[in-house]
């Protein structure tokens, strides 16, 4: 047979009939890619596109997950029951978005246990806005407001990933995301508007400590950032980093001024000549160092999901149970 005859073979012959064949795999792909086709998961894709997607995908996951922490905080103390309502619904969403991009990222090769495992060890990372704390409700308005709206700058051009099931996964998310973005702004134009000199305050407290984070999270300078070309060519990334902190930042300006907030950036202003607002320098060290596990809440956040996992033990104990038994009667039928 063809097979067997292949494996009497010399290990050497082997290995170059095989790169033989990836190299037109690899030619094959880099077409589709240029003709903006989508790469689906049972088709024949490079290692490296594939372990950056995984890497991509479950980070995106983790993030959802662990996003969830700071705002239920505010669950038991949301000022109204309609308010309540509003952040338990956006809540779950998130806890949605982590299970669809779970799931895009296992069509890739990798199990749920593998990603969490790496999540709840510390190995796999998350969104480092996750790791400032929440300190009144005004904050909760403002993570609407500026980190989802951040993640939708950032996710609406996912849409378009050339890996069809994430770019299938963003499409839900982006459609809730922008609920997101609504509810917390709303949220502070009543705090604005109706509210007391106070609780202004607490907005504008707010808006001082979440501003720098928000545009942190579009990652560090395109000419700091040597995966993003890479990331281009395969069609994962459309845009960069600084074109799209350059739209949030534009957005935000004009939102503010409706708020009636000042962004804490005494560098801000526009610029006829480029057509777009100028902004103050980044503090990378503070990036670096949240992203590096030293963040004002990033060792409570991992044990608060270790916890919830660890507690959450018997649910799936029984759950696999369960299934089983469903299994078995269906056999014996
Ligand atoms: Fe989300
Ligand atoms: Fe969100």
């Amino acid at each position: 047979m063809y097979t067997q005859s292949m494996d009497t073979q010399a290990p050497e012959a082997r290995k170059a009939i095989r790169t033989a064949e990836e190299a037109v795999l690899q030619e094959r792909f880099d077409e589709r890619i240029d003709a903006g086709e989508f790469i689906e998961a049972k088709d024949w894709m490079p290692d490296d596109y594939r372990k950056t997607l995984i890497r991509q995908i479950s980070q995106h996951a983790h993030s959802e997950i662990v996003g969830m922490l700071p705002e239920g905080n505010w669950v038991t103390r949301a000022p109204t029951l309609k308010r309540k309502a509003i952040l338990l619904a956006k809540i779950q969403d998130e806890a949605g978005h982590g299970l669809y991009l779970y799931s895009a990222a296992e069509t890739l090769g990798i199990s749920r246990d593998q990603m969490l495992a790496a999540l709840h060890s510390g190995k796999a990372k998350y969104s480092s806005i996750f790791n400032y704390p929440t300190l009144t409700w005004a904050d909760v308005g403002v993570i609407g407001w500026l980190v989802d709206g951040a993640a939708i700058m950032n996710q609406v051009p996912i849409c378009r990933c050339s890996y069809a099931p994430y770019a299938r996964a963003m499409i839900r998310i982006c459609r809730e995301e922008s609920f997101h973005q609504r509810q917390g702004y709303d949220a502070l134009l009543t705090m604005m508007r109706e509210g007391t000199d106070g609780q202004r305050g607490m907005v504008q407290d707010a808006v001082n400590r979440w501003w720098w984070p928000s545009i942190m999270m579009f990652g560090p300078h395109d000419a700091d950032s040597p995966n993003s070309a890479q990331g281009m060519r395969w069609g994962i990334k459309r845009v960069s980093n600084d074109e799209l902190r350059q739209k949030f930042v534009d957005a935000a300006v004009e939102q503010a001024k409706v708020l009636g907030v000042t962004l804490p950036d005494p560098d801000l202003k526009w610029n006829e000549e480029r057509g777009h607002h100028d902004f103050g320098a980044i503090d990378w060290s503070e990036f670096w160092n949240v992203v590096g596990g030293n963040g004002p809440c990033n060792k409570e956040r991992l044990a608060t999901r270790v916890r919830a996992w660890d507690e959450g033990a018997w649910v799936r104990e029984a759950a696999l149970a369960h299934a089983r038994k469903q299994e078995a009667k269906k056999e014996a039928a």
